[in-house]
C-alpha cells in the first residue's frame, strides 16, 4: 500500500491556526490596511525582540529577503557563500544573483544544516554562511555563530 504525502502540507498548517489567521484577515480586510501599516510594523517589533537585534524588516517575499540580505552583507564575485544543499531554490538563486558562489554542506537528521560539516567548506574566499531553518526547525544557531566568529 502507497501513500501520498504533500511535500509541503499548507492546508493543514491553515486548519492548525485558522482562528488566529481568519481574525487577522477579517481585521485587515475590514480596516483596508494592505501595506506599510500597523501589522506590519508590530511584526517587525516582535520579530526583532524575538531574534533579538534592534530592527527587524518585514519585505513582500522570502526571496526578496535573500535576496536584499546578500546584498546588504556585500556578497559579490570571488565570494563563496556556505549553504544548505537541502533548501528551497531561492537560497542558491540570492547567492548567484549576487554574483558569489554557494559551498554547499549536507543534511543532518532534522534535515537542516549538519553544522559539523560547514568548516570542511570554509576558505579564505568564504564571506558567509546562510543557515536556512527549514520545515520549522531551527538549525543550531550557536554552533553556527560560533564558526562564523572564528
Ligand atoms: C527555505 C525557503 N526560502 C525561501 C523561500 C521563498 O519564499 P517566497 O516564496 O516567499 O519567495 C521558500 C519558499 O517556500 C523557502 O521554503
Amino acid at each position: 500500500m502507497s501513500r501520498k504525502v504533500r511535500f509541503v502540507n499548507y492546508p493543514r498548517q491553515y486548519q492548525m491556526y485558522k482562528k488566529e489567521f481568519d481574525a487577522v484577515w477579517e481585521e485587515i480586510m475590514s480596516g483596508g490596511d494592505f501595506i506599510l501599516r500597523q501589522h506590519l510594523e508590530d511584526f517587525e517589533k516582535r520579530i526583532a525582540e524575538y531574534v533579538g537585534t534592534k530592527y527587524a524588516i518585514g519585505v513582500n517575499t522570502g526571496t526578496d529577503a535573500l535576496y536584499l540580505s546578500a546584498h546588504a552583507l556585500g556578497f559579490g564575485p570571488g565570494d563563496e557563500v556556505i549553504t544548505v544543499a537541502h533548501t528551497f531554490v531561492a537560497t542558491i538563486g540570492a547567492i548567484v544573483q549576487s554574483g558569489a558562489v554557494p559551498a554547499l554542506v549536507d543534511i543532518t537528521d532534522d534535515f537542516n544544516i549538519d553544522v559539523e560539516q560547514i568548516e570542511d567548506v570554509i576558505t579564505s574566499r568564504t564571506k558567509g554562511i546562510i543557515p536556512m531553518h527549514l520545515n520549522g526547525h531551527a538549525c543550531d544557531m550557536d554552533k553556527v555563530m560560533e564558526i562564523a566568529e572564528i
